[in-house]
């Protein structure tokens, strides 16, 4: 009885999968990781400010970040066709070997009144309940310390509904208007790294 059914599992995977996924029977940690460093930074900075860091975030959020992205739960030009080509284990050693790096330090970036109105922006969405001190724990990211441009940017895709993944969220970040979110994404980078 098992043959049968190991062969219609097969011929059901090659359906679903678009050719690149049987290319990663390969996969190579350390060629995948070359990769993903071209855009998020050979020494943890991204190459470009919208990127966000992804060494020393939480390992659980990584994974399931790269999980959604292959999902469609998350879209994203350049991210959706790169997670898509990975299997659970392999998105599980990606999240767990990027997870392990130190995070990056990034200059913080305040300007006059970004306390005030960030402080505003966190007590009416009562983000501490859910992000603490903002150093992320497994399903939760970490924002402390991550780049600002990134931060806007998702803080909008989630007010917009382009950003799916986290309903909550979606509804969070209507109450906030565009000034606030530019204070949060500066005001985090002031927030220790823990
Ligand atoms: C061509 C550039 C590029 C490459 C290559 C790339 N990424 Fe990304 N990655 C991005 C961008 C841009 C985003 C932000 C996408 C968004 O806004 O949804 C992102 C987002 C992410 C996120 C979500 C981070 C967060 O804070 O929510 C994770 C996790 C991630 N990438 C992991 C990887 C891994 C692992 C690889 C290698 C297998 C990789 N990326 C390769 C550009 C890239
Ligand atoms: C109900 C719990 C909860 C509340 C309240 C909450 N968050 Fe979150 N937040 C999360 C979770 C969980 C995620 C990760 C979602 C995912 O898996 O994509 C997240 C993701 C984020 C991200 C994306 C980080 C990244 O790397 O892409 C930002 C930014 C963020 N939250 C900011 C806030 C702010 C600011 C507030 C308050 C105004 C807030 N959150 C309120 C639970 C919450």
């Amino acid at each position: 009885m098992r043959l049968p059914f190991a062969t219609l599992a097969i011929s059901l995977a090659v359906l679903a999968s678009p050719p690149a996924a049987v290319a990663m029977e390969d996969f190579v940690l350390e060629d995948e990781v070359a990769l993903c460093s071209s855009c998020h930074g050979e020494d943890g900075i991204p190459i470009e400010p919208e990127y966000p860091i992804i060494w020393g975030q939480e390992y659980f959020y990584i994974y399931t970040q790269l999980r959604d992205y292959a999902a469609g739960r998350r879209e994203h030009d350049l991210m959706t066709g790169i997670a898509a080509e990975y299997t659970r284990d392999q998105a599980k050693e990606l999240a767990a070997y990027f997870a392990e790096k130190p995070w990056p330090a990034i200059p913080a970036q305040i300007e006059d009144g970004d306390y005030q109105l960030a402080e505003k922006g966190i007590t009416g969405g009562q983000c501490s309940a859910c992000h603490g001190k903002w150093q992320g724990d497994s399903r939760i990211p970490r924002i402390a310390g991550q780049q600002p441009a990134y931060l806007v940017q998702t803080m909008h895709d989630f007010k917009n509904d382009v950003r799916m993944n986290a309903p909550d969220l979606n509804s969070t970040m209507k109450q906030l208007d565009d000034p606030t979110i530019d204070a949060l994404a500066r005001y985090f980078t002031t927030i220790a790294v823990q």
